[in-house]
């Protein structure tokens, strides 16, 4: 419900009506004079800031040089800024998993942006849930908002080798379970890897959602890739500021920037990036809150024709300070112009097409290859199907072994995170290094909250013998950081009485990428038979709170693990186009 004054903006904007409205903008103004503000200053348009600065989120560390340098160009431009907290969610500092909390985050900015008075917001975000669950929450609060990324931590090095999170934490790790380093490196490994504040530093969940923003338009040109220390970092965020009160003008919303047009950019962007597979579910969370659909058959022939450019990990060599050092974003949209549509609008009030021109030319470099030359000739991202996938999974096949992605195995299943945990390195573990490891109950219902666990760890006893890869498949996620032959997504998941919960060790399993299938081998009879024995699978009851709402209204993968009380209504129109 709106007041009379909402319309002139500022301060006079959402007031508790006590039946006068005058009486409660003398009360308001009479409490923000506490904090020194003068009559000039609360007249002003008023840009709100979403910090997201916490202790226990060291990838949002520069949050404050952030806000003052964003509350600098808004206060150049003349209105007045005004930060205030949100919840901040690390990957390592949220349990039981980051997605557990995203939507919760969504829900936070959306209910604060609009309980409180402010004609635009700057959201500062990086850590992998949190840009999404601001965009989320501002395209439901529709007020102009302009998002920015905190930026990528910098590079450290082990014995003169670069390393950074989190590729290279896994990498080590997996050297150190099979004997191939000791205690004493892994421990100097452990202080090396994330080298300053700011982001993981390859193409992970973050890098891949703040290049995902800008391509939606919904950040400035040239704002994903500064790293988080940088002069260029902090430029970007005077310019965000400024830009916010130009927004307000213009009165950019995000239903006017955000459409199933600019949907479409991201996804292009996040195929050619080779950037994370949790990119998906964000991007179909975000789509279905405008009521936009994400046809996962489309976003798949859509990936077999476009390349992998950007040579970072875990696809590739480099690392996001060299992506900046390229030319950052820009450079792959110049490349991707002709498969972009260029008249999408973004916060600065002019297309994508007339940004791309306005960078001008691009310059000689090696982390963004030319189309003609790419890291990878398919898109990231390949979206399987089959009978234990009738809903859908998703494999980064940037990342997999290629002598994997063809390939069929007997299954060694754990039925959950502590069967796992339990089992994985017993040295009476029968596996082998051709099996197919399968873990069922981490989807979205399931753990809850559908944790980053796809990465099943090799078997130490494989580990020892040189393994490095085996496929994988579960309902539950994995990092964006990761890479190897992992299935995941599976959908429906197993808590919903998804087919996979159906497979048993000893089970045969064929992984086709090539045919993008995902099967197996046991007869319509047969798992007839298991499906009318087993009851579908259990979850923990829960009785109250967070997570009995969680519980209750999330959805599956396909839907973006949104809460379904959050989507907006269906407009009928899914993305990418259909062609041909
Ligand atoms: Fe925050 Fe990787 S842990 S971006």
């Amino acid at each position: 419900m709106t007041n009379p004054t909402d319309e002139r903006g500022g301060l006079n904007k959402g007031l508790t009506n006590y039946g006068d409205i005058e009486f409660s903008l003398f009360l308001r103004k009479a409490f923000i004079k506490g904090a020194g503000y003068t009559d000039d200053a609360l007249q002003r348009k008023v840009v709100g800031i979403v910090n997201t600065g916490s202790g226990f989120n060291p990838c949002h560390g520069n949050a404050p040089q952030l806000i003052e340098a964003v509350k600098r160009g808004v206060m150049l431009a003349g209105g007045i800024p005004i930060d205030f907290p949100t919840i901040s969610i690390h990957e390592s500092f949220a349990y039981p998993t980051s997605m557990y909390l995203r939507n919760l985050m969504a829900m936070d900015v959306e209910e604060m942006v609009l309980a409180q008075p402010m004609d635009a917001v700057v959201l500062i975000g990086g850590c992998d849930k949190t840009v999404p669950a601001e965009l989320m929450g501002a395209i439901s609060a529709n007020v102009p908002a302009i998002q920015l990324v905190t930026g990528s931590m910098l590079t450290g090095s082990n014995k003169g080798e670069r390393v950074g999170a989190c590729t290279d934490c896994r990498r080590f790790w997996a050297s150190f379970r099979g004997d191939q380093i000791d205690a004493q490196e892994i421990a100097a490994v452990n202080n090396q890897l994330v080298a300053s504040v700011g982001t993981c530093s390859v193409m992970g969940t973050a890098s891949t959602m703040a290049c995902i923003a800008e391509a939606l338009g919904m950040s400035l040109p040239g704002a994903a890739s500064p790293p988080a220390v940088t002069a260029d970092r902090i430029r970007i965020a005077e310019r965000s500021g400024a830009q916010a009160m130009k927004m307000i003008e213009q009165r950019l919303t995000p239903d006017r920037i955000l459409t199933g047009r600019s949907i479409e950019n991201a996804l292009r962007v996040l195929l050619a990036i080779g950037g994370s597979t949790n990119a998906i579910i964000h991007l179909t969370a975000i789509a279905g809150r405008l009521g936009i659909a994400i046809d996962l058959e489309r976003l798949d022939a859509m990936s077999r024709d476009t390349p992998v450019l950007v040579d970072l990990k875990p696809s590739g060599r480099y690392y996001m300070e060299d992506f900046h050092h390229a030319g950052g974003l820009v450079t792959v949209l110049r490349e991707l112009r002709p498969l972009l549509h260029l008249d999408a609008l973004t916060v600065t009030g002019r297309t994508l097409g007339e940004e791309i021109d306005a960078a001008g030319q691009g310059f000689a470099q090696d982390v963004v290859r030319p189309m003609a030359r790419p890291i990878y000739r398919e898109g990231g991202i390949a979206v399987l199907r089959g009978n234990i996938a009738p809903g859908g999974a998703i494999i980064k096949q940037s990342a997999a072994t290629a002598a994997l992605m063809e390939h069929e195995g007997r299954a060694v299943v754990f039925e959950n995170m502590q069967d796992l945990a339990q089992r994985i390195d017993d040295e009476a573990l029968d596996v082998a290094a051709d099996d197919i490891l399968v873990l069922k109950g981490i989807g979205p219902v399931g753990a809850p909250g559908m944790p980053e666990a796809g990465y099943i760890p090799i078997p130490k006893k494989l580990g020892r013998l040189g393994v490095k890869d085996m496929v994988r498949i579960s309902d539950g996620r994995i990092s964006g950081t990761a890479g190897g032959t992992i299935v995941v997504h599976v959908t429906p998941e197993t808590a919903k009485g998804g087919p996979l919960g159906l497979v048993r060790s000893g089970d045969r399993i064929r992984l086709s990428v090539a045919s993008r299938t995902l099967s197996l081998l046991v007869s319509p009879q047969e798992l007839a038979a298991r499906a009318a024995a087993a009851p579908a699978g259990a979850t923990d009851p829960a009785t109250r709170g967070y997570r009995k709402l969680f519980l209750t209204a999330v959805t599956q993968a396909d839907q973006g693990c949104d809460f379904d009380f959050l989507r907006g209504l269906p407009t009928g129109e899914s993305v990418p186009e259909k062609r041909g």
